[in-house]
């Protein structure tokens, strides 16, 4: 069985390169009937290939398709027939680094599809496989071609407006997930994951290969590789700590339940039920005092070493400046660790 399947209707620059692709019915683990079919009707060879198919390879496809009772992909094939656009069948036999843009793209899809969750995909090298790009009123365009198209444009009567200078581009162009709110759809890239329920307002950030898994409010930002449960909200202008520069090797979470509050940071993952107090940033050296339920000090240790921990409330102390670490009072189960000197 192969890895993952989609008919692609993308653009390309004046070199016939490749600049972006978009899947509108991406698939994971696709039947075998269905890659034979790709293989008798665009000689696909196995492995992981994009293929540039014609009008008159989708028109057959879309035959092939139909007999073997994939209607829905029979459909699009027979609508991708008549595009305006070049269209590529990418199948992808296993979910190995990706050698051209439409896997990548791919890839992507199948996040915000939420056919496959964050960390779930290998997407290593995908940086130099993503070209960066005018994302415009009229679609993607290649950098180098930028100035003519401006040009082109203004010359017959319109403005081009080029909403974002990119290698990535907003997923609402290319997915709406069922049961989300998205006050700015720029702030939100292709490859993010909203889970159903969540919302995202104006100051809330999505990174590819991130998200959340459920109901959330976001009104901070979800670096890449970070993943939010249930539940649980980030404050205002609040930062959880990327693993893509600046050495973190830690890959940061968020548990279900959890508060960050306005303008607080995370730079290690949080357990179930923990709250983090508005304006603090906990990095992962950050030294904690440990306080038992009577606001004694219990130990000092490193924010590292409370990662995963359920049920606790970071604040620094308004008048010492100390960051503490308390049982959080609106837990529903207490933190051991904390009162283990109780
Ligand atoms: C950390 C936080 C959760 C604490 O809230 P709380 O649990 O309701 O606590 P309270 O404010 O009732 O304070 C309880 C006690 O701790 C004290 N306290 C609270 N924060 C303190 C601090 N940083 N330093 C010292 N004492 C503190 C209070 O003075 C109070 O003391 P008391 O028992 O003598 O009356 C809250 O301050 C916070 O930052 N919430 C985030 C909200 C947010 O940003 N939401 C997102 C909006 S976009």
């Amino acid at each position: 069985m192969s890895f993952a399947f989609g008919i692609g209707i993308g653009s390309q620059n004046n070199q016939g390169e490749w600049l972006e692709v978009f899947y509108q019915q991406p698939m994971i683990t696709p039947e075998t009937e269905l890659i034979d079919a790709v293989e008798t009707v665009l000689n696909y060879q196995g492995g992981n290939q994009a293929i540039q198919a014609t009008a008159e390879q989708l028109t057959q496809l879309a035959t092939a398709l139909r007999q073997i009772g994939a209607t829905e992909q029979a459909s699009l094939a027979e609508r991708a027939a008549g595009s305006k656009r070049p269209v590529v069948v990418t199948v992808l036999q296993t979910d190995g680094t990706a050698s051209s843009t439409p896997e990548v793209y791919l890839k992507l899809h199948l996040i915000s599809h939420r056919q496959v969750k964050p960390h779930g995909l290998k997407l290593d090298g995908i940086f130099g496989l993503l070209p960066n790009l005018a994302w415009t009123n009229e679609g993607a365009i290649d950098l180098n071609e930028l100035p003519d198209r401006q040009l082109k444009a203004r010359l017959e009567g319109r403005t081009l407006e080029v909403k974002s200078v990119d290698k990535f581009p907003q997923m609402t162009d290319y997915v709406v997930p069922s049961g989300v709110r998205i006050a700015d759809t720029a702030r939100v890239r292709l490859g993010a994951y909203v889970g159903e329920g969540t919302t995202v307002m104006h100051e809330g950030f999505i990174n590819f290969n991130a998200g959340t898994e459920g109901t959330s409010m976001v009104e901070g930002r979800i670096s890449a590789g970070v993943m939010v449960g249930k539940g649980s909200d980030l404050g205002g202008g609040c930062s959880t700590m990327g693993t893509l520069s600046g050495g973190g090797n830690m890959v940061i979470s968020v548990g279900e339940n959890c508060l960050i509050g306005a303008n607080a940071g995370i730079g290690i993952p949080l357990g179930d039920r923990c709250t983090v107090e508005s304006g603090l940033y906990v990095t992962a050296g950050t030294k904690v005092a440990l306080l038992d339920g009577n606001n004694e000090l219990v130990e000092v240790i490193k924010a590292r070493d409370l990662a995963g921990k359920p049920d606790l409330l970071f604040r620094r102390n308004s008048q010492s400046g100390a960051v503490e670490c308390k049982t959080n009072q609106s837990a529903i189960e207490l933190n051991e660790e904390l009162h283990a000197n109780n």
